[in-house]
C-alpha cells in the first residue's frame, strides 16, 4: 500500500514512523513534512490546507489510504473532499470535526447527553459577555470558539483581566474568526490525563492514557503551548477513572455525534480533568495529540494500518488494542522564545546519536534542511526525545539523559517532565 500523511509535526513523524513499520505499506508520502519524515518517507511540497492538490497528487500516485494528522484540515473539510473523488482518506468529515473546530458546539453536545464537564455560557455579542463578568466567581476561563493553535483559552484571575480577554478575543480577534464566540467556563481545579481514541462511527477503542505539560516553563509557569512533553501510561488514570469514563464519557460521546447526524471515524482525543467533584471533560480534539502521539504509538503492539482501515471499513469491533507494558515520556527541545516569537535556521548537532534500539526516539516537530543540506530549525517546537523503559521514573531518566545529545541555538526544554510520577513512587 501507498501511504499519504498530512502534516509535518512530531505527530505526523511518529504516525510515519509507526506506519513504516506496518507489513501492508511499501512506500510513505507525507505533504508537507519536515526534515526528520524525510528520512522515512517522500515529503510532498504541499501544505495541508491545499485540498485539491493533495487529491490531485493522491490521485496521481495510486494513493491507497491519506492519514490526516492535523486539525486545521479536518475542520476545513479534507476527508469530505477527498471522499467526494473516491480517494481513501482517515479522519472526520467536516461535520463530525465540529468536535474540536467549535468549543460552543462540544459544550452544547456534552450538556445535551449528559456527558460531564464545567458549567459554562456561550457569547456571540462581547457586550453580553462582558455583562456576564460582572456578577460571575473568578478565575474563570475565557475560550475562543474556534481553533487557535492551542493558544486561545484565557485564565482570568480577577473581572479586569477577564475584560481584557473579551476585548482582546471578541473585539480585537487576536485569534481572527476564532472569537466571533467565546465560552466562558468555570474554573477547575485538578490533574489532567489526555485519552486518545480510534472510533470507527460505531465502536470506540481506547488508547493508553498519558499527560501533557502545556505551559512554556517549569512548574507550570508561563503561556500554554501546543505542549512541552508528555509521559504514558498516567499513573492518575486509575481503574475507578477508567470504569467512569467507559460508562459516561467515551461510547456516549461516540452515541451523541451519532445520534447528531454527525458519525465520527478517526482519533478521539479526549481531554480530561480528575476534580474533587468528579472527572470532567475539558476538551474534545478530533486527531492524535502532539506529542500525546509520541508517547502513546510507540507503546501501541498494533499494526497502525490494520486499526485505522478497519475504523474506515466499521470492523473496529473486531479489533484488540494491544499496549506494551511499560512506559515512555518525551521531553520536547523547543526554540528561546515560543510559544511567541523565535528565531530559526540554526543547525541541529547530535541527531546521529540516537539508537532506535536502545528505545530512544527523535521525532522532529519544526525541523527543516538547508541549502546546504544541513539540518536546521524551523520551527518554536523543534524535536520531541522519547524514551521507553519498564517504568515511568527510568524512561524520564532516560529522556533527560538523551536531551543532551542533541544541541542547537535557543534551545530549551522544561526540566520537569513527568516529575509529578516521582512524588507518588
Ligand atoms: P483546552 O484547549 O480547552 O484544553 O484548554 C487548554 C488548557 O487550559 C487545558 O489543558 C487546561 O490546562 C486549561 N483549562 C481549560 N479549561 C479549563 C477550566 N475550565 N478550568 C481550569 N483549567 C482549564
Ligand atoms: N498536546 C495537546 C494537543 O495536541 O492538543
Amino acid at each position: 500500500m501507498k501511504v499519504l500523511i498530512v502534516g509535518s509535526g512530531g505527530r505526523e513523524h511518529v504516525i510515519a514512523w509507526k506506519t513504516a513499520q506496518s507489513k501492508k505499506v511499501s512506500k510513505i508520502y507525507c505533504a508537507p513534512g519536515n526534515a526528520g519524515i524525510g528520512q522515512i518517507a517522500t515529503c510532498v511540497d504541499i501544505s495541508a490546507m491545499e485540498f485539491d492538490k493533495l487529491a490531485d497528487f493522491a490521485q496521481k500516485e495510486s494513493i491507497d489510504l491519506t492519514i490526516v494528522g492535523m486539525d486545521d484540515p479536518l475542520v476545513g473539510g479534507i476527508v469530505d473532499v477527498f471522499e467526494k473523488r473516491n480517494l481513501r482518506i482517515f479522519g472526520p468529515r467536516k461535520n463530525a470535526a465540529i468536535l474540536e473546530g467549535s468549543k460552543a458546539f462540544s459544550k452544547d453536545l456534552m450538556k445535551k447527553y449528559k456527558i460531564p464537564t464545567a458549567a459554562y455560557e456561550v457569547f456571540h455579542d462581547p457586550h453580553q459577555a462582558m455583562e456576564y463578568l460582572e456578577t460571575s466567581q473568578y478565575p474563570i476561563v475565557l475560550k475562543a470558539d474556534g481553533l487557535a493553535l492551542g493558544k486561545g483559552v484565557l485564565i482570568c484571575n480577577t473581572k479586569e483581566e477577564a475584560q481584557k480577554g473579551v476585548k482582546s478575543l471578541m473585539m480585537d480577534k487576536q485569534f481572527g474568526d476564532a472569537g466571533n464566540q467565546i465560552v466562558i467556563e468555570e474554573f477547575m481545579v485538578g490533574r489532567e490525563v489526555s485519552v486518545l481514541s480510534f472510533v470507527d462511527g460505531k465502536t470506540i477503542k481506547i488508547m493508553s492514557s498519558a499527560q501533557d505539560h502545556k505551559r512554556a516553563l517549569d512548574n507550570d509557569q508561563g503561556l500554554n503551548t501546543g505542549g512541552m512533553g508528555t509521559f504514558s501510561p498516567s499513573p492518575f488514570y486509575t481503574k475507578e477513572v477508567d470504569e467512569f469514563c467507559h460508562k459516561y464519557v467515551y461510547q456516549a460521546t461516540v452515541d451523541a455525534l451519532a445520534k447528531e447526524g454527525r458519525p465520527f471515524i478517526g482519533i478521539i482525543f479526549f481531554g480530561l480533568m480528575l476534580t474533587k467533584d468528579g472527572i470532567k471533560v475539558l476538551e474534545y480534539n478530533a486527531r492524535f495529540g502532539d506529542p500525546e502521539a509520541q508517547v502513546v504509538l510507540p507503546r501501541m503492539k498494533n499494526d497502525l494500518i490494520e486499526v485505522v482501515e478497519a475504523c474506515i471499513d466499521g470492523r473496529l469491533s473486531q479489533i484488540d488494542l494491544e499496549f506494551e507494558d511499560n512506559a515512555a515520556v518525551c521531553v520536547v527541545l523547543a526554540s528561546e522564545g515560543y510559544p511567541v516569537s523565535y528565531q530559526k535556521g540554526y543547525p541541529i548537532k547530535g541527531l546521529k546519536a540516537f539508537d532506535h534500539s536502545e528505545d530512544t526516539y527523535i521525532f522532529h516537530a519544526g525541523t527543516t534542511v538547508s541549502e546546504g543540506g544541513e539540518i536546521v530549525t524551523n520551527g518554536g517546537r523543534v524535536l520531541g526525545v522519547t524514551a521507553k523503559a519498564d517504568t515511568l521514573p527510568k524512561a524520564r531518566q532516560k529522556a533527560y539523559e538523551a536531551i543532551q545529545q542533541v544541541d542547537f541555538k535557543g534551545k530549551y526544554n522544561r526540566t520537569d517532565i513527568g516529575r509529578s510520577i516521582l512524588e507518588i513512587e
